[in-house]
C-alpha cells in the first residue's frame, strides 16, 4: 500500500510494504503505529508544552497512514488521551486507539510508578478512558502492569473481562506482565495483545513474545527504536551502524526494520514529536534486511 503524507505534499511516498497485523479478531492495523506517550510534559506528567504542533503532529501521523495509537491514562495523566481526542475527533474508522489502566504516578514529586489492581478501580479506569476518548468502546485496553499487590492478578482481569463483556472493551491487552500471568490470564479469558520493553539491545519481554506469537496475540515492543538502553549500547551501534549505511537508513529505522523483520507477531509503537521522525519510522517497513542482517542484530541478545 503507498498513501501519501497529506500534509506535506513534498513527502515521498510511503512504503507500508510491511502489511498489517490483526488485532483479535477483526481489528487490522499496519505494523508500524505510534506511541503517543512523549507528547506530555517533562516526565510524562501534565501538558505537552507545544499543543499546537502536537495537534499538527497526530494528524500527520493519521494522514501518514498510522492506525493504530498507544496511549494510557497515566500519561500526563490524562492529558494525552484527552490530547488525541482533541486533535483526532471524529476518528477514521480505520484508526485503533489502544489504551491502558493500572499506573497511578506516586512519590514525593509524582516521577514514579505504582500499580493499583483494585477491580473497582480498573473498571473506572476504563470507563474514564472512554470518556476522555469520546468513544463508547475501547477497542484494545490493556491492564498497565502485572505488578500490582492489592487485589489477586485473575480479579484484575475479570475486571477487564467484566467490561468486555458489556461491551465496553473489545479486545484485552496486558502490559509489563509475566508469561505466567499471560497464560493465567488466557484461561480466564482470550488476549488480544501483549506489550513489554523490547528493544535492539535489551529484550525484557522476550519470552513474552514467543509466547504471545505461540498463542496468536499481536506483541507489541515497547521503546521500539531506542538504540542504548543496555551496557550494549557500544555493540549495538557497532552491528546497526554499517547496516544502516549499507541500506542509505537511519539506525533507528533499522532497530524498527529489525523488530518488524525479526517476527510477524510484532506491533511497534516508535515514540517522536518530530514529523521528520514520524515519516522515517513509517519509511523503515520498506527497509529490507537480508537474513543475515536480522541474524546478526539478533546476535546482540542472548534473548530473542
Ligand atoms: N506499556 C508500557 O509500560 C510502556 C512504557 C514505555 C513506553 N510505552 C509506549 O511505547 C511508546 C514508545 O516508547 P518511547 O517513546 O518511550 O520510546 P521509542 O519509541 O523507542 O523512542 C522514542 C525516542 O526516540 C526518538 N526518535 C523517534 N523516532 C526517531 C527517529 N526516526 N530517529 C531518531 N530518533 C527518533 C524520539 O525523539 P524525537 O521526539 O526527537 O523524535 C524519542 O526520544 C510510548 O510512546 C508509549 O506509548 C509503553
Amino acid at each position: 500500500m503507498v498513501i501519501r503524507d497529506k500534509v506535506d505534499p513534498d513527502m515521498p511516498d510511503i512504503d507500508m510494504s510491511a502489511g498489517t497485523i490483526t488485532i483479535g479478531d477483526n481489528l487490522v492495523v499496519d505494523r508500524v503505529g505510534f506511541g503517543a506517550m512523549q507528547l506530555t510534559g517533562n516526565q510524562v506528567w501534565g501538558e505537552y508544552p507545544d499543543r499546537d504542533g502536537a495537534v499538527t503532529l497526530l494528524r500527520a501521523a493519521v494522514d501518514a497512514g498510522v492506525t493504530f495509537i498507544d496511549t494510557a491514562d497515566v500519561y500526563g495523566p490524562h492529558t494525552n488521551e484527552i490530547l488525541i481526542r482533541d486533535a483526532l475527533y471524529p476518528y477514521p474508522d480505520n484508526l485503533v486507539i489502544a489504551t491502558k489502566g493500572g499506573f497511578v504516578r506516586g512519590g514525593f514529586d509524582y516521577s514514579t510508578l505504582d500499580s493499583v489492581g483494585n477491580p473497582n478501580y480498573l473498571r473506572q479506569c476504563a470507563h474514564t478512558s472512554a470518556r476522555r476518548l469520546n468513544v463508547d468502546h475501547i477497542d484494545l485496553y490493556y491492564l498497565h502492569s502485572g505488578r500490582a499487590t492489592d487485589a489477586p492478578f485473575e480479579d484484575q482481569v475479570g475486571a477487564l473481562a467484566g467490561l468486555r463483556e458489556q461491551g465496553l472493551i473489545r479486545n484485552i491487552g496486558l502490559s509489563n506482565v509475566t508469561v505466567e500471568q499471560f497464560r493465567a490470564a488466557r484461561s480466564i479469558v482470550e488476549i488480544a495483545a501483549v506489550t513489554a520493553h523490547y528493544t535492539v539491545g535489551v529484550r525484557t519481554g522476550a519470552d513474552l513474545l514467543h509466547a504471545a506469537a505461540e498463542a496468536g496475540a499481536v506483541f507489541s515492543p515497547w521503546h521500539p527504536i531506542t538504540l542504548t538502553d543496555g551496557h550494549n549500547g557500544g555493540e549495538v551501534l557497532a552491528v546497526i551502524e554499517p547496516i544502516a549505511a549499507r541500506h542509505h537508513a537511519t539506525p533507528h529505522q533499522i532497530a524498527l526494520a529489525w523488530q518488524l523483520q525479526h517476527s510477524p507477531a510484532t506491533l511497534p509503537i516508535p515514540g517522536t514529536s518530530s514529523i521528520t521522525h514520524l515519516k522515517e519510522n513509517l519509511a523503515a517497513q520498506a527497509v529490507p534486511l537480508t537474513a543475515e542482517e536480522v541474524a546478526a542484530i539478533t546476535a546482540l541478545s542472548t534473548a530473542d
